[in-house]
């Protein structure tokens, strides 16, 4: 059997939640008659999030969100099953976008998109969509901003901010994937390293957590000061990326920003230091400083960048594109179960309900949130607690005393 097949077949299987959704869907088949067109990072979750829709009835057109992250034999696989896929491995960025075009082309009545893009295109070609719902946090943060502008010309429903999303698919996805980027890319040990984080968001969040469990010494930077307080009551040391810059050995960005490790910081470093990227945009470490202090770049083994500064050499893995999609395969299985739980719920609703809404950002409603929080539980086997009359009375009642 071949490689893309075998691998959507072992996501498949353990993603429980959307496997149950898949069942209610298929039975219901409320996406009937709706063409989607999807740009979300082309690996197996994706297809099995592709076959879901595919069983509710919809019409899939999809492309890759990041010119890098498509694992090319699940896109054959995609291929070979008749559905229309045009992400390919290693695109140019005219290719990214002409492949954006090609989804577009097909006509979809929802979108589902991951960074924005695909939702942009549409906006500068002015073609309409029912309804669209977007992936991570750094498009929501793009389509928040039209939404305040009020150019945003259809409801988006913001997957990002569900509860059963970022909560574990930002913190404890990205802390496993980012992670299992850097090691494979490098094949190195990550226990008595200094490692930066820049962000403490929940994707950044999660890269310290995990990088402390693996015996890294972790330090944080920061430009919020909540968020730097959390981190430093965490237990992390936290300091400006100026002080932090000539103790890492490895820096991990997860901030959404641009521009987070620069020439500055760049100059501080030490000879050997590894500049990782967690964020959806190439662009938090400016790579454009890197080429121009280089004397020269070579790639010592796949996804490692070695640039010869005269003075030393520091090492950007996967291109400053996303470690965990570049280098590995994406969050782990289990949590993107319950992003794409989410999804396939968020296009159901939007064609249920796009009439009512309007042109803006909307959160998944709750009760969809809970009930891919409830589905995830008793797929682990866990039971929890339920109030008795007496406490429903207590929480809500204010003249029901102690
Ligand atoms: N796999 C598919 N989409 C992903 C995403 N946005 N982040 C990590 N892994 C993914």
């Amino acid at each position: 059997m071949d490689k893309g097949l075998k691998k959507i077949q072992w996501a498949e299987k353990h993603m429980k939640v959307l496997g149950k959704i898949r069942e209610e869907l298929r039975k219901e088949k409320p996406l009937e008659g709706y063409k989607i067109g999807m740009a979300l990072h082309v690996e197996a979750k994706t297809a099995v999030l592709v076959l879901t829709l595919i069983d509710a009835g919809a019409e899939v057109a999809i492309t890759g969100c990041n010119p890098m992250s498509t694992q090319d034999d699940v896109a054959n696989a995609l291929r070979d099953m008749g559905i229309a896929c045009f992400a390919k491995r290693g695109m140019t960025t005219e290719e990214y976008y002409k492949a954006l075009e090609r989804v577009a082309n097909t006509k979809p009545d929802i979108v589902i998109d991951d960074g924005a893009d695909l939702i942009f295109l549409l906006h500068s070609r002015k073609q309409g969509v029912m309804g669209a719902s977007e992936e991570t946090t750094t498009g929501v943060m793009r389509l928040k901003a039209m939404e305040r502008e009020g150019v945003l010309a259809f409801p988006v429903i913001a997957v990002n901010d569900a509860y059963t999303k970022y909560l574990f698919d930002n913190r404890y996805g990205t802390g496993q994937s980012a992670v299992d980027g850097i090691i494979r890319a490098t094949n190195m040990l990550l226990a008595g390293k200094t490692v930066v984080v820049a962000g403490y968001g929940w994707c950044g969040r999660g890269i310290a957590m995990r990088a402390r469990g693996m015996g890294a010494k972790v330090i944080i930077t920061e430009v919020d000061e909540i968020r730097a307080l959390e981190a430093l009551m965490d237990g992390f040391d936290v300091m400006p990326m100026k002080k932090a810059a000539k103790l890492g050995d490895i820096f991990v960005t997860a901030t959404g920003n641009r521009d987070v490790i620069r020439r500055e910081h760049m100059e501080l470093m030490k000879d050997g230091a590894i500049l990782a990227n967690a964020g959806h945009f190439n662009v938090e470490v400016t790579i454009p400083d890197l080429e121009s202090m280089s004397v020269g770049k070579k790639e010592l083994r796949d996804y490692v960048t070695e640039y010869d500064l005269g003075n030393k050499k520091l090492y950007l893995l996967a291109e400053g594109r996303l470690v965990n999609l570049v280098a590995a395969e994406g969050h782990p299985i289990e949590v993107m179960d319950m992003s794409f739980s989410d999804q396939a719920l968020a296009a159901k609703y939007l064609v249920e309900n796009a009439d009512k809404l309007e042109n803006r950002v909307y959160r998944l409603p709750d009760e969809l949130d809970r009930k891919v929080a409830r589905l995830k539980l008793e797929s682990m086997g866990v039971e929890i607690d339920k109030l008795t009359e007496e406490q429903i009375k207590y929480l809500t009642d204010w003249r029901y005393g102690t």
